[in-house]
């Protein structure tokens, strides 16, 4: 946690939206007596309050505001206080015709739903800047403030002529004021697309452009340079009054349009909100009425899978500023807008909130504390129902996790250690969604594709960084990058020398074909990681879902691995240039070529995954590269299938979580007695961990 923040324990808490019920104030009084009852320590005010605060224009109306934060005050709840820009009130639309967004297809939105907002328009970041201006004159100095909650999920693009004017400046910028130079990087003489002025370029549109990949690779690019923009005007705006009190803004996980790489340097802390599906039956790939996010469900329907892409999100968090703890800032006590509201089963919020702080949250907290009457989400979980009582399951589960932070305040701030780096670039993502070959169905999934090789390393208790190209490699022992499509410059000679100095590097097919521009290299491919590879990539065979190759494994191979394994979707036909091979392909017409490739370079070795395969593949190739390089496990112990550990700690005490993230009970030998946090007992031999259940161990003075 940042140290503006100094956390003596962790927190629990959750989206507070008192606006909505200032007609009863017996709701009211009642909230903060429940807040105590379910073991609640911090709250987030005002994310939608702006028409509360500043009914018109100029005037004014913070007493309710006041009322809230001396009540939470006066129970020892603290506040995490936001800025209100997500959704602003009827009378700045009706006044600024500029703020509203427009969509790609060049239409305006009307007045309505939320984050609709113009990110560029002059005036709206005027009308920003002057709520938060005073909100933080007024809230500076009150004892319940803990933190800035800056806007709320920043998200949507917008089109409007203003956003292309400052796209066209961005882009002189970008490319030194020199029109050829963006044409070259562009490629435009295809199709004749070659600019003659600055002002022909517009933003990518199903009615115009939407075939440039540099247009719409470099339009990301503004998108999230501008709304981080627009995040730091809102923060200095509350600068001004209140210096040292941290800020953060609730990041979407894994959401396609921004670079939160970008957003990470401009906060003090991550936060962000995690909405899986759990117990869900994989057939239902929206998660709701906002959209589709593919992280919050395994297509097999399998809680420990889904957990494990859950997993990534936290660990993506947390490397997104260095390993410093983050903040869960929202999740959903019992269901949320999914398709389908399945509850969650006995145990598991507990173990789903838990699982935040096992990869370094210092926080559990909620949308939202109380059920609104009306509106869209009325029927979303909240720790409050409409009928308030605190014997609702819902209710006993949220205070149950109040108690369990309580007995591990000693958590709260320790870290975690990682000795791998798996790849996780949003450029090389927009890059592989952009180009949509070698298959135009969706099946590059990137972003499943690194879960896929986080996977095994979750299974088997090793930690990780999610890092991107920018990263320092050189405190690694090994670097997963698994479709690394994109290479920006310096990143292969970077990749280059972390091999040769003794780091262990894998990559997969796909890797290694455009730059930053989305300019295919024509040295080769792997492009600049062809030296470090030891090979070249000839062409790229994309199968059908029912066809089948495989991988077959050489005998006496240096990594232990036997038989056979499914080649599928992808399938690199490549060159070993002086890498070793380890596997070949079975069938078709590079039947008996390298599948599987190991290069020594310098003291480091680079390996070369040609095929997709399969979790059973994933799990041996890492298992045998973890024994090979004696990566550090949580536990050392057989892990369970569906059983997950990490630890925490503080150079003193360490904090093992165990979760077992199957719906039967699951027991693993421990090598040393522990103590269990949760339950007080010392716990030896074997730990039996019922359905959904969770122990946190310690070994340490705490
Ligand atoms: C988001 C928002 C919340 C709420 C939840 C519902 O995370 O930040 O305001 O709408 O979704 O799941």
């Amino acid at each position: 946690m940042h140290d503006m923040i100094k956390l003596q324990h962790l927190l629990h808490g959750a989206d507070y939206n008192p606006e909505q019920w200032l007609k009863y104030p017996e709701i009211l009084s009642e909230d903060l007596r429940l807040m105590a009852l379910a073991g609640v320590n911090v709250v987030s005010v005002g994310i939608f309050s702006w028409a509360s605060i500043e009914p018109e224009q100029g005037r004014y109306t913070f007493d309710w505001l006041d009322c809230v934060m001396d009540g939470l005050h006066s129970i020892g709840v603290k506040a995490f206080l936001a800025t209100p820009s997500s959704q602003r009130p009827n009378w700045v639309s009706d006044k600024y015709p500029e703020v509203f967004r427009m969509d790609e297809r060049r239409v305006r939105n009307l007045h309505g739903m939320r984050a609709c907002s113009c990110f560029t328009s002059p005036v709206y970041r005027q009308l920003v800047a002057n709520i938060n201006r005073k909100l933080a004159e007024r809230y500076a100095k009150h004892p319940a403030l803990m933190l800035w909650h800056i806007s709320n999920e920043y998200g949507l693009d917008c089109h409007c002529p203003l956003c292309q004017s400052a796209f066209q400046s961005w882009l002189k910028e970008r490319y030194d004021h020199n029109l050829e130079k963006l044409n070259d990087a562009w490629w435009t003489p295809f199709w004749s697309h070659t600019y003659t002025d600055w002002r022909q370029i517009e933003s990518p549109s199903p009615q115009g452009e939407f075939g440039s990949q540099a247009l719409a690779l470099d339009w990301k690019r503004f998108v999230t340079k501008q709304m981080v923009s627009f995040m730091k005007n809102e923060i200095a705006a509350v600068r001004e009054f209140s210096r040292d009190v941290p800020v953060t803004t609730n990041l979407m996980g894994t959401f396609g349009g921004l670079d939160y790489w970008k957003f990470a340097p401009e906060v003090d802390v991550i936060s962000w909100d995690s909405y899986p599906q759990w117990h869900g039956r994989g057939e239902f790939d929206r998660s709701g009425p906002f959209g589709a996010s593919n992280y919050n469900r395994d297509t097999e329907g399998r809680d420990w899978a889904l957990a494990a892409d859950v997993a990534f999100v936290h660990d993506l968090m947390r490397s997104l500023k260095d390993g410093q703890p983050f903040l869960l800032m929202e999740s959903t006590p019992s269901v949320n807008c999914s398709w389908v509201q399945k509850q969650k089963r006995p145990g598991m919020h507990l173990l789903s909130s838990l699982q935040a702080i096992a990869h370094g949250s210092d926080s559990v907290m909620y949308f939202q504390w109380r059920k609104g009457r009306g509106g869209i989400e009325k029927f979303h979980g909240a720790v409050i129902d409409h009928f308030a009582s605190t014997e609702n399951r819902t209710f006993r589960d949220v205070a149950e996790v109040g108690q369990a932070l309580k007995m591990l305040a000693p958590a709260a701030g320790t870290r975690i250690d990682a000795e791998v780096a798996i790849l996780y670039d949003w450029e090389n993502r927009w890059g592989i969604d952009a180009a949509c070959d070698p298959r135009r169905d969706g099946k590059t999934d990137y972003e499943q594709t690194v879960r896929n090789h986080y996977r095994p390393f979750w299974r088997m208790g090793i930690a990780c960084d999610i890092v991107n190209e920018d990263a320092d490699f050189a405190k690694y022992k090994l670097l997963v990058a698994p479709m690394l499509y994109m290479v920006r410059p310096g990143v292969g000679e970077r990749i280059e020398a972390f091999v040769r100095n003794g780091g262990v590097l894998v990559a997969t097919y796909w890797s290694g074909i455009a730059d930053e521009s989305d300019l295919c290299f024509l040295n080769g491919f792997p492009g600049p990681l062809r030296q470090t590879l030891g090979l070249r990539s000839e062409e790229l065979d994309a199968l059908y879902e029912g066809d089948q190759n495989a991988i077959v494994i050489q005998p006496n191979n240096p990594l232990g691995l036997a038989g056979e394994y499914p080649a599928r979707l992808f399938c690199d036909v490549i060159h070993p240039e002086g890498a070793e091979t380890l596997a070949n392909y079975r069938d078709d017409y590079y039947a008996g070529r390298a599948a599987l490739t190991c290069n020594r370079f310098g003291v480091g070795l680079a390996y070369y995954i040609a095929a997709q395969s399969d979790e059973r593949f994933h799990l041996d190739f890492y298992s045998a590269l973890a024994r090979e390089l004696h990566l550090k496990r949580a536990l050392e112990t057989e892990i369970p299938e569906g059983v997950s550990i990490t630890r925490r700690s503080d150079g003193e005490s360490d904090f093992i979580f165990v979760m077992n993230f199957k719906p039967i009970t699951q027991s693993l030998k421990l090598p040393q007695p522990c103590r269990n946090l949760l339950g007080e007992s010392v716990v030896d031999g074997t730990l039996i961990l019922g359905a959904y259940g969770v122990s946190v161990l310690t070994t340490g003075r705490e």
